[in-house]
């Protein structure tokens, strides 16, 4: 099929209001806007101003309204508890109505925020569409972040209500929910009254008299009074939901998605991007902590009218590197969509694919990556493996869905190894040098998106306007700047290479060296630290502490490294992947003492480098090279 994108592109740039005014007409609206877009608003202008509607009734409601009610909308397939439910789009409205009510009967009103903390399992999409549906603002935090990472939310987001579960399940480990909940609830100065609690089998918990509610008996109660709750009308500019992101601090950032904006480009995306008509089963294989969560795995494909999967598992060891093939055979998935890192993962179990023989995959259309950078081998090797095209695209938690993509729904362009292709419409992507110029093809460079974002972008941070403005907007003025370094060539494809600021990308998780470091630096011994992120074969990138010890310390500098690890992972979480810390004499720096982590990173995987003319001491490099190679070699490969 001849692609459509350079003329649907066109038709964007050409007329942008009247595009996006189109794509609108995919959602049922309660009240049609002023408005498509109102400069006046906001940072840079609104989407949707003068628009009510709810998310909610669109995933939902008019699905069952017409004629989707007994189509599934869940399919929860857990091969690490062995459990497999589906949902009718009618079950979910039920449960979806009885949990909205329980959250009304404790005073939780529009505007309010609530709190999830839930691992894979069904109500967590429940608890994110009940708040939808009552107007009040979910923020998730994913299950592997430690009891510190979610205070530091309910600090911010000041929630009125959390609703979490007693335990998630990882791999030959219980990682129970409740213990991290209550620290967090002591550590944090918002006082939190109110949680509602999922007890697991796996794992039960306690429950705090008067303070904690159990799920089921709340949801029970609600359904025996019959409940009934109507959906909330919402402004389009109305919030969402906040998700936190990794900042250049400890401080996260918390993306505002807004209502109207967010539910016309996932309908659009999933038409013109993922190419999957309404009916077809989706699978986005990551966690709704992440935004892929939130967009793939909740909202665009309930918005669409699809089946979603809901996998509680891993790509591999759950129980092998075959578990993936036999979701995509036994639910007739038509699109899958996860990270790169999770193919790498399988390659390395099942180098020669031999397990894809077992299972029937012909019903398979398309594997989507994102996360991070698709690697070349990785793409070739799923492109053997599967038979079926294998597309890359770039987005951020910011834009909460794709900005430069292969629309396969408008007809495939080539592929580029190494390129997430073309930007899609609603992106004017642009690549400036440091002074804000703009740069020849093929010429490295800041990436950066002309305003207005499209619809679905965030308009803002939670309670941080300024905050919003100084990282995004400030730098380049009428430009948001993504904080991503790359090249676009002559024929317009993009390429992504690396990150200006200190966030990393390990496993398809972003993180923050910057947070490392002040959780690092806050150990007693600890003077002065450097985390940098290193190659990683599987991961993409692990990160790595460089610690310079207090000079009056005796003890052996080894129980420190492991201390500062076990201080990471229970500051931040498991998810921080921090095992190697290293104490070295000294951290290379320039004459006016900024460290140079570009260079140590490209000593640490092994790559060529050019002496910094600043440095303040060279002799520091070679340190900072035979303390490197002293790390692990199973972690040493490149995944590029
Ligand atoms: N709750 C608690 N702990 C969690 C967790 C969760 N939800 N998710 C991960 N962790 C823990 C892991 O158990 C691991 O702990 P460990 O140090 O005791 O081994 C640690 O956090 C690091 O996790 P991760 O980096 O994911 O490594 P892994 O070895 O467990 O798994 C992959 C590696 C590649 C299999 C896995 O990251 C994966 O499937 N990734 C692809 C999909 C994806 O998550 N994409 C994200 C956005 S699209
Ligand atoms: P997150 O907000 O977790 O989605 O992470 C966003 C960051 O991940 C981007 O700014 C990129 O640095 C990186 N990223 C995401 N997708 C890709 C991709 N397809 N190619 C290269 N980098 C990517």
């Amino acid at each position: 099929m001849q692609s459509s994108y350079h003329a649907i592109y066109e038709r964007w740039r050409s007329d942008p209001l009247g595009f996006w005014a189109e794509a609108a007409e995919a959602i049922d609206w309660m009240k049609p806007a002023d408005t498509v877009f109102d400069p006046a608003q906001g940072a840079y202008g609104r989407w949707f101003a003068g628009a009510q509607c709810n998310t909610c009734y669109n995933c939902l409601d008019r699905h069952v309204e017409r004629g989707r009610k007994g189509q599934p909308a869940v399919i929860y397939d857990s091969p690490i508890t062995g459990a497999k439910r589906t949902i009718t789009y009618e079950e979910l409205l039920s449960e979806v109505q009885a949990l909205a009510q329980v959250l009304k009967d404790k005073g939780i009103a529009k505007g309010d925020r609530i709190i999830i903390y839930m691992p894979m399992v069904p109500e967590a999409v429940v608890a994110m569409l009940a708040c939808a549906r009552i107007g009040a603002i979910h923020s998730v935090v994913f299950g592997g972040f430690a009891a510190h990472e979610l205070a530091t939310r309910i600090d911010d987001c000041a929630p009125k209500l959390i609703i979490a579960a007693s335990c998630g399940l990882e791999p030959g480990r219980i990682v129970a929910y409740k213990p991290l909940l209550d620290r967090a609830i002591a550590e944090s100065r918002h006082k939190v009254t109110t949680t509602i609690i999922l007890q697991r089998e796996q794992h039960r918990c306690d429950l705090v008299e008067g303070r904690d509610f159990d799920y089921a008996d709340a949801v029970a109660e609600a359904r025996a009074n019959g409940a009934s709750v109507a959906c909330e009308p919402m402004a389009a500019t109305d919030p969402l939901y906040v998700l936190y992101t990794s900042g250049t601090t400890g401080q996260p950032k918390g993306v505002v998605r807004d209502n109207g904006g967010h539910m016309v480009a996932l309908k659009w995306s999933m038409d013109a991007i993922y190419g999957v008509e309404p009916g077809e089963v989706f699978w986005a294989a990551s966690d709704v902590g992440w935004v892929v969560g939130h967009s793939y795995i909740v909202y665009a494909p309930l918005l669409h009218g699809c089946t979603t999967i809901l996998f509680e598992g891993k790509p591999v060891g759950t129980p092998d590197a075959g578990t993936f093939w036999r979701v995509i055979s036994e639910h007739g998935v038509a699109a899958l969509f996860t990270a790169p890192t999770a193919f790498r993962a399988i390659k390395k179990e099942d180098p020669a694919g031999k397990l894809v023989a077992d299972y029937d995959l012909a019903g398979f259309r398309t594997l989507f990556l994102a996360g991070e950078r698709a690697d070349p081998d990785t793409i070739q090797w799923a492109e053997r493996t599967l038979q079926v095209p294998v597309i890359d695209h770039w987005w951020q938690t910011e834009t909460g869905w794709t900005i430069a993509g292969n629309p396969v729904g408008l007809g495939a362009l080539p592929v580029k190894y190494g390129s997430p292709a073309v930007p899609m419409p609603g992106y004017d992507v642009q690549v400036l040098d440091d002074a804000g110029h703009g740069v020849p093809a093929n010429t490295l460079g800041n990436i950066v998106v002309k305003l207005p974002l499209p619809p679905g972008c965030l308009p803002t941070l939670w309670n941080a306007e300024q905050r919003f403005r100084d990282a995004y907007l400030a730098e380049f003025p009428g430009y948001y700047k993504t904080a991503d370094a790359g090249f676009v060539d002559e024929e317009g494809y993009l390429f992504i290479m690396a990150r200006t600021d200190d966030i990393i990308n390990v496993a398809g998780h972003r993180l923050s060296t910057g947070a490392m470091e002040e959780v690092c630096a806050s150990h007693p011994d600890v003077a002065e630290c450097a985390v940098i992120g290193i190659s990683d074969k599987l991961k993409g990138q692990a990160p790595a502490g460089f610690l310079i010890l207090n000079s009056g310390v005796s003890r052996d500098p080894a129980e420190i490294e492991k201390e500062v690890v076990a201080l990471v992972r229970e500051q931040i979480g498991p998810v921080a992947a921090f095992k190697i810390a290293i104490a070295v004499q000294r951290l290379p720096k320039t004459r006016s003492g900024k460290i140079l982590r570009g260079t140590m990173q490209k000593i640490a995987d092994g790559e060529t480098w050019k002496m910094p003319a600043t440095i303040d001491d060279p002799a520091v490099l070679e340190e900072i090279g035979a303390a490197s190679a002293s790390r692990p070699p199973d972690s040493r490969r490149s995944a590029r």
